[in-house]
């Protein structure tokens, strides 16, 4: 089977928004509780999360921190809207009144210099296609003494629930591979974050991991949980037809294999780092 992966469009991440939708799976909670827990620890006033997708970070921030604003930033329109939408309808109104989203990109961000206390970014850094300039602009609109909080993965050995998607889908799935330009995401190591961190004026003070393993008794629980870990992977999965779906599914369980208790589950590990990134 065939996809067009054209990864740095806006009509991609519009794709892949309209493919995750909303809601998140319990380790994409827990991952989104982990940023949250490290962001109120420095009890932000305004937060700008870049890369928002459907929200359920800003969400997050906006209940757990209620003297933030938080406003939300992405680049697709498809999720902006979506987001926009659920905050609308889903959340209480002291949430709902201190959220906003708007379109845009990273490498260019629409605001005035200092503005923010804190800057998130979930499943988001590596996506970019000029990171450093992404966090150039991080350091420009964060206030002295502001933070950037950036996830980023786990070595690969100890991310099975991601490196398992691209063991089933990269051989089946022509055209499922990103261009030579993009950063894969376990290219963005803790010492490349470090690294270009520093190189941004935002050296790290501080980085926690964290680890969860994804729970999977069948491969549809698998790709579930694929839809909130891993967008452009799920969205890859979610446009094939039914019969090839089945023979993906097939593919799941033999690669999975080793990974299943006596009853057939599978315990799939994945972990992840949170860096702060301080600005003088
Ligand atoms: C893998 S998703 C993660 C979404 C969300 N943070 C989450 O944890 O579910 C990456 C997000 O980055 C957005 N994105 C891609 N390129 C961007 C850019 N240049 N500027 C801002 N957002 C961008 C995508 O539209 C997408 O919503």
């Amino acid at each position: 089977m065939d996809i067009e992966l054209d990864y740095f469009s806006q009509q991609h991440w519009n794709r892949v928004a309209e493919a995750r939708g909303t809601g998140s799976c319990d380790v994409g909670a827990e991952l989104a509780a982990s940023l949250v827990a490290t962001v109120a620890e420095a009890a932000p006033r305004s937060v700008l999360d870049i890369g928002s997708g459907n929200g359920a970070l800003a969400t997050a921030l906006a209940t757990a921190i209620p003297a933030a604003r938080v406003h939300g930033l992405d680049y697709s329109d498809a999720a902006v809207r979506l987001a926009t939408e659920t905050a609308r309808t889903q959340a209480a109104p002291e949430v709902r009144d201190r959220l906003s989203y708007s379109v845009g990109s990273a490498m260019e961000l629409p605001y005035e210099d200092g503005l923010f206390d804190a800057v998130t970014m979930l499943k988001t850094a590596w996506v970019l296609p000029d990171l450093p300039a992404a966090l150039a602009e991080c350091h420009r609109v964060l206030r002295p003494g502001g933070r950037l909080f950036l996830q980023s993965w786990c070595e690969p050995g100890e991310c099975v629930a991601l490196t398992l998607s691209g063991a089933v889908l990269g051989s089946a799935i022509n055209g499922f591979e990103l261009p030579d330009e993009a950063m894969a995401p376990f290219e963005l190591t803790a010492d490349l974050v470090t690294a270009e961190l520093a190189r941004a004026g935002l050296p790290v003070t501080d980085r926690r991991t964290f680890s969860r393993d994804v729970v999977a008794g069948t491969a549809a629980e698998y790709w579930e949980n694929l839809r909130s870990l891993a967008g452009t992977a799920y969205w890859a999965f979610a446009v094939q037809p039914p019969e090839f779906k089945a023979a993906l599914d097939a593919s799941w369980e033999e690669l999975s294999a080793e990974h299943a208790d006596p009853d057939g589950v599978r315990r799939l590990p994945l972990g992840w780092h949170v860096s702060v990134g301080g600005r003088d």
